[in-house]
């Protein structure tokens, strides 16, 4: 198994490009079952979680040529409809295979995701939807067996929370359905709002896009003529390295980023005392005089991501005074706190809520990653340790983070991967 081993405490400098945005790109590869003709997708992360969805893909007989930053998919050899446990299991996202596999074929059986490293993360929302557009669903040895032998069919879907993969399913299920689906409650997120535009480019009406109700009319199994599409930028990545840049107290810039998609973070960044500036998809921050504590609370786009919530927990050590960040969308989203408290942190957690009192001078230490965003968080303490970190089982930022140590090498850091 690999680690990376981090001197800290060096200085960044210098600029980095910011991948395509994994959580954009996995809709995007389910959504390829809906497409007549090979679909082409470029800006693709070059990350585990990609090959992933892939490779279930090939399992259900589909074909891709997958080169680097790019894949074309042809769905149209796939035999089977049915997701197995292998494969979901090691990535809860594989779900995205749910609506686009019924509604084109009527008929696929999906393994359950079961709980994960930050919470239940159930899947109720996407069934009870798809069961509101006609589909009988049963649970069977593990596995969602969902079938609408006469297709899906329009209907209003209120999300009781929002769902960003539950909304991305039932965007897709939507498309190929008969008559008019209304999604009340959807999510905002960037990479939504990037599969409803590519929808809409593949000649599926939809309205509102972008905002917390949409509106699809679907083709009522016609498959779907794709353009080639070019995956948005990776905004958690961006802020990840703006975190690197900010726990540094460095000047860096991050490139070919989507700097509107970052609101949120950029002005948590702002309150803690970095500058900051925009140009075009460029984003540069500057070090801060003293670091201020800050107030986060997790939320829904365009509020503050609960993936960025671990990253500014490592930044909220340095600072002068006492943070809370509290997390309301997942509720095992701490998994951090422990590993953090190895460099020395001073964090109180109860519930929800977590206290961080700074500053603290960390020291580096052996320490695992539990999640992935909570390995970044890792990263970044290491960054500003005093000595040597060991972050140990780092298969999971491997999911998340194209060529993490070779990005960051780049910018000065002294990070390795070496073998347990
Ligand atoms: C997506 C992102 C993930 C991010 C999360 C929240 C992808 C591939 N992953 O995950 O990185 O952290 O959004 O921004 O895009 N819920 C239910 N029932 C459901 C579905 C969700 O109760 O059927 C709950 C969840 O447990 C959670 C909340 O709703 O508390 C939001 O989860 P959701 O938006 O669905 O997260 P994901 O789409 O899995």
């Amino acid at each position: 198994m690999d680690y990376l081993q981090i001197k800290g405490m060096k200085p960044l400098q210098g600029s980095v490009t910011i991948s395509g945005a994994k959580n954009s790109a996995l809709p995007l590869i389910a959504f390829s079952i809906l497409s007549k003709n090979p679909f082409l997708l470029t800006n693709l992360p070059e990350v585990q979680d990609i090959k992933t969805l892939l490779k279930l893909l090939d399992n259900l007989g589909a074909s891709y040529e997958y080169n680097k930053n790019q894949v074309e998919i042809d769905t149209s050899t796939i035999n089977s409809t049915i997701a197995k446990y292998d494969i979901v299991r090691t990535m809860r996202a594989s779900v995205l295979v749910l609506g686009p596999l019924l509604a084109r074929f009527g008929h696929c059986e999906v393994s359950l995701p079961g709980g994960c490293a930050i919470g239940q993360r159930p899947i109720d929302l996407h069934l009870k939807a798809l069961k509101t557009m006609g589909a009988e669903i049963s649970i069977r040895s593990g596995y969602v067996v969902a079938n609408a032998p006469k297709g899906l069919k329009g209907g209003v879907i209120v999300f009781d929370k929002v769902t960003v993969t539950g909304t991305e399913n039932i965007l897709m299920a939507a498309a190929l359905a008969k008559g008019t689906t209304t999604i009340v409650n959807a999510a905002k997120e960037p990479e939504v709002v990037q599969l409803c535009e590519v929808l809409k480019k593949s000649g599926v009406e939809v309205e509102g896009i972008g905002s917390d109700e949409i509106k699809i009319y679907g083709t009522a199994g016609e498959l779907l003529k794709t353009p080639k599409v070019e995956v948005i930028p990776d905004r958690i990545e961006a802020g990840t390295y703006l975190c690197a840049g900010a726990i540094t107290n460095s000047k860096i810039t991050i490139r070919k980023v989507e700097p509107q998609h970052l609101d949120a973070v950029l002005l948590k960044l702002q309150q803690m005392g970095f500058g900051l500036e925009i140009e075009g998809d460029e984003i540069t921050i500057l070090p801060a005089k003293k670091i201020e504590p800050v107030e986060i609370v997790t939320s829904e786009y365009p509020g503050f991501p609960t993936d960025m919530q671990a990253q500014f927990m490592s930044l909220a050590l340095l600072a002068d005074g006492t943070s809370f960040i509290e997390e309301r969308l997942f509720e095992n989203r701490f998994m951090h706190v422990a590993e953090l408290k190895r460099f020395g942190a001073n964090i109180q957690l109860k519930g929800n809520l977590a206290t961080i009192i700074g500053p603290t001078k960390l020291c580096g230490a052996d320490v695992m990653a539990t999640d992935l965003r909570a390995s970044s968080a890792l990263v970044l303490a290491g960054l500003c340790a005093k000595g040597v970190t060991n972050v140990h089982r780092i298969y999971h930022l491997d999911r998340g983070y194209e060529k993490l140590e070779e990005k960051l090498t780049a910018l000065g850091a002294e990070v390795k991967r070496l073998k347990e």
